[in-house]
């Protein structure tokens, strides 16, 4: 975890946020390279959870919704649960559940739990009333009636567009709404970098079905997880793992969750959850609000709650893993170096273009020549022009450029360049006609 850390500061992956005041617990900034990074993850995502399938629509909801929405969901009740914390772990237990008993009075609770530890077989801290949802006041005054919250998943925002959506879209099961965007949750302990944080992005799609569909609709979203991980981000299958919830670890809504458990540096942790929400959701939020929300089948004229299965994944666990995933140390030819084997089309530089010295003013012409062509045609283009050749190689590793482009003074002559490859670290030459098509060859695996 510390070179990842470390390597994120120094190549400007991720940054502590308001690091010049000495930082606030759990929130992080993204640098010129993590942004990239994290633009091509939800890009891929959105691809092929948006585009690539005909019966899911996207949706953008705002950050601040109703606060009733949360009454219904369950989060503002759910959420003020009594606590108490594995101290080994840091997995959270409700106290009355594990003390057996039926009170939320935490004197009581901290005399029965007094000698208990946690499932796992640890000690376990002092029960406390604990809610994650962080608060903010709508308008000038700062009481009750003004309370709202910052969504604490972004699921919320689906559920209460579930009508606008079918109706714009004439949608019909089975169809999902997805959606990527910030949430947030005060979280006790925000730990493991940019692991467990308080303001956090998610890739969320709720999928809605015929109750009679919730098995097999559970196990394609499922697969659809792990496909995604493996082909689409070529995270190593060595290292995720199934996670089935017990009842213990569900959250209120699910009546069967499966987490895909990523090898973290910190252990395997949770990356990816498949929830069966049945239709949890939509009932309570037809109760609260008062509307309905019944689906009325086309055939036959029925009328019922679809049940939701829902995929969320968030997106700075998932760049933790890729970057993990993709962080390798090796020796090469008898020299180590860092380097970073990202899947190209989620690496942020494409291709690193260098003149092989930079006071020659020929090769330099020649370089920002190529340079501006592999611009235009892939956009994310490096220059590098500084320190030995070998160095910049390094350099270019260690943030995953898949490919740099040498100019030298056979260049000049020939018309050619040498492509040299970031994983296998072999230099060929290309000519300067045919190297927009080679490297486009070669960025699509
Ligand atoms: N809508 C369902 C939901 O929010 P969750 O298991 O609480 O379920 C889903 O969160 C995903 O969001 C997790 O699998 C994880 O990738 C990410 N996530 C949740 N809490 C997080 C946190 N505090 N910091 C970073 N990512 C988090």
């Amino acid at each position: 975890m510390e070179d990842i850390v470390s390597l994120c500061k120094r190549r400007g992956f991720v940054f502590q946020s308001s690091e010049i005041y000495g930082g606030v617990a759990g929130f992080y900034d993204y640098g010129p390279l993590g942004v990239e990074l994290v633009n091509n993850l939800k890009s891929a995502w959105w691809d092929a959870m948006v585009k690539d399938h005909d019966n899911i629509y996207g949706i953008d909801g705002a950050i601040i919704q109703h606060p009733l929405l949360w009454e219904a969901s369950g989060h503002v009740a759910g959420f003020t649960d009594p606590m108490v914390e594995d101290a080994v772990t840091h997995k959270r237990y409700r106290a009355d559940h594990l003390a057996g008993v039926d009170t939320t009075d935490l004197k009581e609770l901290s005399d029965l739990l007094r000698d208990k530890k946690s499932p796992d077989g640890n000690p376990i801290s002092e029960p406390r009333y604990f809610n994650m949802m962080m608060q903010t006041w709508i308008g000038p005054v700062q009481d009750d009636a003004a309370r709202a919250y910052l969504r604490p998943e972004t699921a919320g925002a689906i559920y209460v567009n579930f009508l606008n959506v079918k109706d714009s879209m004439r949608a019909k099961l089975p169809f999902g709404i997805a959606q990527i965007g910030k949430a947030f949750r005060n979280e006790i302990s925000p730990r493991d970098f940019i692991f467990r944080v308080r303001e956090l992005e998610q890739m969320e799609m709720q999928y809605f079905i015929r109750p009679q569909m919730q098995d097999e609709t559970y196990e394609q979203w499922r697969e659809f997880a792990w496909k995604f991980l493996v082909d689409k981000l070529g995270i190593k299958e060595s290292s995720l793992t199934w996670h089935e919830h017990d009842e213990n670890e569900r959250a209120h809504y699910a009546k069967a969750a499966h987490d895909i458990y990523f090898n973290f540096p910190q252990g395997p942790k949770e990356l990816w959850g498949t929830h069966n929400r049945t239709d949890y959701d939509l009932s309570n939020h037809a109760r609260v609000s008062g509307k309905d929300l019944m689906y009325v089948d086309e055939v036959g004229g029925d009328r019922f709650y679809p049940y939701v299965i829902e995929s969320s994944v968030g997106v700075g666990r998932m760049l933790l893993a890729v970057l993990s995933d993709a962080y390798t140390k090796e020796e090469i030819n008898g020299e180590s170096r860092i380097v970073l084997k990202l899947k190209p089309s989620l690496a942020p530089y494409k291709v690193a273009v260098s003149p092989l010295l930079k006071n020659k003013p020929e090769l330099i012409s020649l370089a920002k020549d190529i340079y501006g062509q592999l611009k235009s045609e892939f956009g994310m283009v490096i220059w590098d022009d500084n320190g030995n050749i070998g160095k910049r190689y390094r350099r270019q590793d260690e943030i995953g450029t898949p490919f740099c482009v040498t100019i030298d003074f056979a260049s000049l002559e020939d018309k050619t360049v040498t492509i040299r490859n970031r994983d296998t670290t072999k230099q060929e030459r290309c000519s300067i006609d045919g190297l927009i098509d080679a490297l486009r060859e070669g960025l699509k695996q």
